[in-house]
C-alpha cells in the first residue's frame, strides 16, 4: 500500500501540451476516480503514473519515491486496462501468474497467491479455461485477478468496464469496490461514466481539456460544483443554466436582488425545481414531454424564450398535463450561481 502524489504533472505531445499541470495527493488506501469527457487527458494521466508514458514536467511519486524515471515493472502497480489485454493462448492460471513467474517467484507461492485470488473472484472452476471460452464478466475477473496477485501498492485502472453490458457493469462496480476495500490497495480508476465516478470514488478528479477542474467526494462536487463544466457533467440529467435574466415568474425579482454580484448564469438540479403557486414562481414553462421511469418521472420543460428545462419529480406524473403553462421555483439555497467564465460564486 502507498499514496500517490502528483506535482505540477504535465504532458507534452510534440509541441502541443495535453496535461496542463495536475497537483493531485492521494491518501493510502484511498480510491481515486479519474472522469471527465472523451480526449480530455485521463488515460494520459494514468499512463503517466504507471510509467508507459514519460512525465514531461513535473514530479510523480509512488510512496515517498519519485518514480518519473522508474520503469513500469519497478513501480509496484498494477494496471486493468478497458480491453483486459488476456493472452488468448493461455489459461486463466496462467494468465494470473503470468506476472508472478516473470518476477521469478516460487512455483508454489504463484499457485498460492492464485488460488486465493482465483477464490476472491469466484473464478476457482475457470482456471483451466482459455479466455475465449469466458463471458466477458469472468474475464474481466481474470483481468482483475492478474492485478491482484501481484499484491501492488497501487491498482490503476483505464474504464476496466466499458466492454461489459449495462447490468454486469454495475455488478462488477460493486465487486470493484468491494476488493479494494476488502484489499485495503491505493487506487486509481479512469471513467468518462459519472454514475462509476459518484459510485465508487472518495474523492473524484473532474478533468476538462487537461485541467482539474475540481477535485473532491462525490457528494460534495455534486452539491457545489467548482465550475459549470463540473456541473453540467456530474449529474444526469444535468443541472439546468440559465441567465439571470429567464427568471420571470412573480417571486423572480426577490430572488433576483439575493444573488450574488457578478452572476451570469444561474444552475438548479432538475429535482431542485418544484411546481408552486404562480405567485410563488420564479420561472415559467410548460411540459413538452415526460418520461415516466416508476420510481421518479422527468419532466421536460419548454420555456417561452425557447430553452428546454429538465425537472425530476418522484413517482408519476399524474395531474401534469402536455403543454399546461407550469409553475416553477426552487429552494434559494439549491440554486448555484456562476460569473462569466463559469465559475461558481461562493457561498451560494
Ligand atoms: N501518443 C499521442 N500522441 C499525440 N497525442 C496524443 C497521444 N495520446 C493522446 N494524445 C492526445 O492527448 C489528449 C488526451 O488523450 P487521452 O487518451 O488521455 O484522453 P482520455 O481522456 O483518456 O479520452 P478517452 O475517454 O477517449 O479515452 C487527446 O487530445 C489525444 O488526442
Ligand atoms: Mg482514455
Amino acid at each position: 500500500m502507498a499514496t500517490v502524489g502528483l506535482t505540477d504533472v504535465r504532458k507534452t505531445f510534440g509541441r502541443t501540451e495535453v496535461i496542463h499541470g495536475i497537483d493531485l495527493e492521494i491518501a493510502d488506501g484511498e480510491f481515486i476516480v479519474i472522469v471527465g469527457p472523451s480526449g480530455c487527458g485521463k488515460s494520459t494521466l494514468l499512463r503517466m503514473v504507471a510509467g508507459l508514458e514519460t512525465v514531461s514536467a513535473g514530479e510523480v511519486r509512488i510512496g515517498e519515491r519519485r518514480v518519473n524515471e522508474v520503469e513500469p515493472m519497478d513501480r509496484d502497480i498494477a494496471m486493468v486496462f478497458q480491453n483486459y489485454a488476456l493472452y488468448p493462448h493461455m489459461s486463466v492460471f496462467d494468465n494470473m501468474a503470468y506476472g508472478l513467474r516473470i518476477a521469478g517467484r516460487p512455483k508454489a507461492e504463484i499457485a498460492e497467491r492464485v488460488r486465493a485470488a482465483a477464490r476472491m473472484l469466484q473464478l476457482e472452476e475457470y482456471l483451466d479455461r482459455r479466455p475465449r471460452q469466458l463471458s466477458g464478466g469472468q474475464r474481466q475477473r481474470v483481468a482483475m485477478g492478474r492485478a491482484i496477485v501481484r499484491k501492488p501498492a497501487v491498482f490503476l485502472f483505464d474504464e476496466p468496464l466499458s466492454n461489459l453490458d449495462a447490468k454486469l457493469r454495475v455488478q462488477m462496480r460493486l465487486e470493484i469496490k468491494a476488493l479494494q476495500r476488502e484489499l485495503g490497495v491505493t487506487a486509481l480508476y479512469v471513467t468518462h461514466d459519472q454514475v462509476e465516478a459518484m459510485t465508487l470514488a472518495d474523492r473524484m478528479v473532474v478533468m476538462n481539456e487537461g485541467r482539474a477542474e475540481q477535485v473532491g467526494a462525490p457528494l460534495e462536487v455534486y452539491a457545489r460544483p467548482a465550475t459549470m463544466f463540473v456541473a453540467g457533467f456530474i449529474g444526469s440529467p444535468p443541472m439546468n443554466f440559465l441567465a439571470p435574466a429567464d427568471l420571470n415568474g412573480a417571486a423572480a425579482p426577490a430572488l433576483l436582488a439575493a444573488l450574488p454580484p457578478g452572476t451570469a448564469a444561474i444552475g438548479i438540479r432538475p429535482e431542485h425545481l418544484e411546481l408552486v403557486p404562480a405567485d410563488r414562481a420564479v420561472l415559467s414553462g410548460s411540459a413538452r414531454y415526460t418520461e415516466a421511469l416508476g420510481a421518479e418521472t422527468l419532466i421536460h420543460l419548454a420555456r417561452p424564450e425557447g430553452q428546454t428545462l429538465t425537472m425530476r419529480i418522484a413517482g408519476s406524473p399524474e395531474g401534469i398535463a402536455p403543454d399546461a403553462p407550469l409553475h416553477l421555483a426552487a429552494a434559494p439555497a439549491t440554486i448555484r450561481a456562476f460569473d462569466r467564465e463559469g465559475r461558481a460564486i461562493v457561498p451560494t
